[in-house]
């Protein structure tokens, strides 16, 4: 056995790992897609079927996940095709194991580039590049062209978005190259507070803002924090509220992808999950609910009134994001300086989270295959970096919202069902039940037994079917497709199987290596 008996690293301190996974967690999704599910899915009613699912599945699937991959980590597997192997004595466990991989890596592949938007933002903002411009219209037109979705009056070609893009890539993988507690856990004991420093200024500048013009009273912070939270009940009798809260959960907590337990198998066996978990996810929901509820959508209604923030939000996260705020920004004093602020810690959020979807597949390489991290780490840079042209080039044709689609949105919910079975059902769910309460510095109530055993995959199992049934039979059949973007859509579709059935191959073969080792 090649690697069986060489070290695995550790993380360096409890504080480190909990703001590691609190940076796992809190990213792009806590202040830019929250805000808008918020707000177009019942507003304050949207809390309901949120906080509902938060119990039922995300805290659930944490605890499992950190069991699971703690697990693994015993056995020295950092990735879910081994941790599957341990769980359950067949020979197809492994291949289950593939989409802990696939999805992370797609996620991986244009999070960054997102990401990459932040850092270029936080830029213009300090430079004032966009500063001036007068409308929303050109604000989308200055975010379009620097995309490249639009040739334009502000950006040459792609070049700049290129550029930025390239830096996000080498801090990414810099990082995981420099290792789990080296690299992401030093990362994290920076940026998380760092983070949340940020977002405590900018939401108190938001909430100070009062009627920015006195002569529309309408247009008020306390308006926007109505807007946002008065709850609409009639909404929730309608199914998509409860997915979209679903969705929200999964995507938020980065539970349904492997990450998770990636970080949780450089535990040591005894280490606390129970309270460790509980911790990260509250952290979590502390980012989202207070803080990323509390910027985007109450600037945007004060400055603009209820009616164009809805219509800014409809536009979804990034027109609220990059279009909207940055209208804000060059209105107020010190602008720039609050620019900069928002988008870098936009990026801090987004980097601590992009390093933890890099992790499975380097643990994955180093684990399975022996290799060291320098050549695991150069391995997946030259994959992804092959893969982002695609996203960086096609954005405009929809290859994103693809891919967004079924490893963002469809993919969690079948990963985190498949996970689930296997370790309270086939694993057995008095084995998994010890294991999560292993070392825990607090006892799991034991109501959770029974969410864990039967709510969770009960509820996963129909989120899933109805996903399938509703979202997924029409996106698969292209319905609300423009032609031109067919090919392109077929593009992403293929290049996504061919992730997957390179990722079966190289578990294949992997296995197949070790056991001809073993057999020595
Ligand atoms: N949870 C992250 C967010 O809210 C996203 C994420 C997805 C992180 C997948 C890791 C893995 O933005």
């Amino acid at each position: 056995m090649p690697n069986h008996n060489s070290e695995r690293e550790q993380w360096g301190s409890r504080i480190g790992l909990i703001l590691a996974v609190a940076g796992n967690a809190v990213g792009l999704g806590n202040f830019l897609r929250f805000p808008v599910q918020a707000a177009q899915n019942g507003g304050g009613a949207f809390m309901i079927p949120y906080f509902i699912f938060f119990l039922i599945l995300g805290i659930p699937l944490m605890w499992i996940e950190w069991g699971i991959g703690r697990h693994g980590g015993k056995f020295h597997h950092g990735s879910a095709p081994g941790m599957f192997d341990v769980l359950w004595k067949s020979k197809l466990a492994k291949y289950f194991g593939a989409l802990g991989l696939v999805i992370s890596s797609i996620i991986l592949i244009y999070y960054t580039y997102i990401e990459s938007w932040t850092l270029a933002y936080s830029f213009f903002s300090i430079t004032k590049s966009y500063f001036g411009l007068g409308s929303f219209e050109e604000m989308k037109t200055f975010l379009y062209n620097f995309q490249g979705r639009e040739t334009g009056p502000y950006f040459d070609g792609i070049g700049t978005a290129y550029l930025f893009m390239i830096i996000t890539f080498t801090l990414n993988f810099w990082v995981l190259y420099k290792g789990v507690s080296k690299g992401i856990e030093k990362l994290a004991k920076i940026a998380m507070p760092l983070l949340f420093l940020f977002a405590i200024i900018i939401a108190i500048r938001v909430i100070t803002l009062g009627t920015p013009d006195p002569s529309l009273p309408n247009n008020s912070v306390a308006n926007g924090f109505g807007f946002i939270w008065n709850p609409d009940f009639s909404k929730l009798s309608d199914p998509k509220i409860w997915l979209a809260a679903a969705g929200q959960i999964f995507f938020t907590l980065s539970v349904g992808m492997g990450t998770i337990q990636a970080y949780a198998s450089y535990l040591k066996p005894k280490d606390d999950i129970a309270l460790s978990g509980l911790t990260t996810a509250a952290t979590n929901e502390f980012a989202e609910v207070v803080l990323g509820g509390s910027i985007a959508i109450p600037i945007a209604v004060a400055f603009f009134g209820v009616t164009a923030a809805t219509q800014m939000a409809l536009g979804g996260s990034f027109d609220l994001g990059f279009a909207s705020m940055p209208l804000v920004f060059e209105r107020i004093p010190f602008g720039e300086i609050f620019g900069f602020l928002w988008f870098l810690l936009l990026f801090f959020a987004g980097i601590t989270s992009s390093v933890a979807m890099g992790q499975p597949v380097v643990a994955f390489l180093q684990d399975e295959f022996g290799m060291d991290k320098k050549k695991a780490v150069a391995a997946v840079a030259t994959i992804v970096l092959i893969a982002v042209q695609f996203v960086v080039f096609f954005l405009k044709f929809g290859f994103l919202d693809e891919m967004d689609y079924w490893a963002g949105t469809f993919g969690l919910a079948v990963f985190a069902l498949i996970e689930t079975i296997l370790f309270m059902w086939v694993f057995g769910a008095d084995k998994a039940w010890l294991e999560m309460n292993e070392g825990g510095d607090i006892k799991i109530p034991k109501i959770f037994y029974y969410v864990m055993k039967y709510v969770t995959p009960l509820a996963l199992f129909f989120i899933m079917a109805w996903w399938f049934v509703n979202d997924a039979i029409p996106i698969l059949l292209l319905a609300n497709v423009t032609p031109e973007n067919v090919p392109y859509i077929w593009g992403a579709r293929i290049f996504m199987i061919v992730i997957l059935l390179l990722t079966f191959y190289l578990i294949k073969y992997a296995w197949k290596k070790r056991e001809a080792e073993n057999g020595n």
